[in-house]
């Protein structure tokens, strides 16, 4: 069970709060996915405040939950959230696990040891000793160190607010001892609202089965209800991210100035230079290298020994194994073979205004520097492009040499290509500069007509 009904009216924003997103993700996703990976028969999330944005957002479905949507309206409390919720939870399910929406980093093995603990016919809470309390629960406890009960910051005396102990406030309940508590629970509160945290006193003076779990890493029970918030949940995760890929043999030179979302795959021994940015679903292979100053978007994919410098942008694009984009591009909708050389300045045009097309390059071809491939074109194997080409929705054959604006073949190379094939790369690059160097001179203008004859 996840509760996201709250108004989140601190974030400053008519966006549901939940829907911010955490490197790539949304708070809510990041929920959905530590519930997840604790294998649950249905994840319910109760919603109220922009609810048809929220259920909008996982519309496509969720890869791996049975999820389902209850709506709670007005908000009366978080134990009238679950009341609402339980309506959904099927008949199968034994434990209930009630965590946040807007507690993003929340590990799943924290709900796996929070089930564990559950006593049969109790519950399970978690509790973490925070520097800065306020706003949780307090952990109440008898001189022994008994548990006594929560109390929650706006019905605390200024004694009790001092307690550092919290109630993180997620619970692994034995179904029966909830359905038992929930009926019980009045709002007799400073907030008026009902209390979850009384079925947790409902429990412990019936049964005495509750069971306390002390989590040790206070950042996972952040809550986020401001911008300030976000951010710095944002950097919990995004430090989480960068060890898991050093653990794995990715070379992060500077983790202070790198940022990669959720789901970016790097390969061992891939560099990765300061200032770089990996979106979500960048797939990168092994012994690449990366940056400074890249930004990999969403389908990005590097195969293995590939490289993108400083100021290239790459977008739904494959690079083959061993080809460069080493300077200022843009690569979009577009697949690049294995060796291929992407001169500096290099455009593909994708986006026509209306339409977003593919351009494709060949294995070992090379983009001529300042070349714009207007989509959708193709430039063969092997084939060159000179400096400052304009490819207007052409296809360059294999081996071809193309040159100028609009770009045209230069030579006799398109229509002999079995010729140009046996020649090196090499010598088609000098072939492309050559044809550069003898392309028709500018006319003169007036001033130079009029030197020329002073001169004569
Ligand atoms: C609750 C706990 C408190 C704990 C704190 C941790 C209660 C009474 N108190 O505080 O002990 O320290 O969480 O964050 O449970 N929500 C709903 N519907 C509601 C009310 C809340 O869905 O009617 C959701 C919110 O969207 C949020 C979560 O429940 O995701 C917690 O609500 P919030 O108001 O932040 O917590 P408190 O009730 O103040
Ligand atoms: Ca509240």
């Amino acid at each position: 069970m996840i509760l996201a009904a709250g108004r989140g009216t601190r974030m400053k924003s008519a966006r549901p709060k939940v829907l911010f997103e955490i490197c790539g993700k949304s708070m809510l996703q990041l929920a959905i996915d530590a519930a997840d990976a604790v294998n649950p028969v249905s994840t319910v999330v109760v919603v109220g405040h922009g609810r048809d944005e929220v259920k909008a957002a996982f519309a496509g479905g969720n890869a791996n939950s049975r999820l389902a949507f209850v709506t709670q309206d007005p908000p009366r409390g978080t134990a009238d959230a679950v009341r609402v919720a339980m309506r959904a939870v099927p008949e199968s399910a034994e434990v209930v696990l009630v965590t946040y929406g807007d507690m993003p980093c929340l590990k799943a093995t924290t709900l796996r040891q929070l089930i564990d603990a559950r006593p049969a016919g109790g519950v399970a809470l978690l509790t973490v000793f925070r520097e800065e309390a306020f706003g949780f629960g307090r952990i109440l406890r008898d001189p022994d160190g008994g548990f006594l009960g929560i109390r929650e910051e706006k019905d605390c005396s200024p004694e009790e607010r001092t307690i550092r102990e919290v109630n993180v406030g997620v619970y692994a309940f034995d179904r029966s001892a909830l359905v038992r508590a929930l009926p019980r629970i009045k709002p007799n509160n400073a907030q008026r609202e009902y209390y979850l945290t009384d079925a947790i006193l409902e429990i412990a003076s019936h049964a005495g089965l509750v069971r306390l779990v002390e989590l040790e890493d206070e950042s996972e029970s952040m809550g986020v209800n401001s911008l300030s918030e976000l951010a710095i949940a944002r950097n919990v995760w995004q430090e989480r991210i960068l060890d898991e890929h050093l653990a794995n043999g990715v070379v992060i030179v500077d983790p202070a100035s790198t940022v990669i979302d959720q789901d970016v795959k790097i390969g061992a021994g891939t560099v990765i230079h300061p200032f770089v940015v990996l979106r979500k679903g960048t797939r990168i292979g092994a012994e690449c290298e990366v940056g400074p100053f890249a930004h990999l978007r969403g389908g990005a994919v590097l195969e293995d020994g590939a490289k993108v410098g400083n100021f290239v942008e790459v977008k739904k694009t494959r690079i083959g194994a061993g080809s460069k984009a080493m300077h200022l591009a843009y690569l979009g909708d577009t697949t690049v073979g294995a060796r291929a050389n992407i001169g500096a300045g290099t455009i593909t045009a994708n986006y026509d205004g209306q339409n977003k097309w593919e351009t494709r390059i060949g294995d070992g071809a090379f983009i001529g520097s300042g070349t714009v491939l207007v989509a959708p074109s193709t430039v063969g194997k092997g084939a060159v492009t000179g400096a400052g080409a304009i490819v207007t929705r052409k296809s360059i054959p294999a081996g071809a040499v193309w040159v100028g604006v609009p770009a045209r073949p230069h030579g006799k190379s398109p229509t002999r290509p079995a010729a140009v094939k046996t020649s090196s790369r090499r010598a088609r690059i000098d072939g492309a500069k050559a044809a550069l160097a003898g392309a028709p001179k500018p006319r003169s203008n007036r001033r130079t007509k009029a030197r020329a004859r002073r001169e004569s």
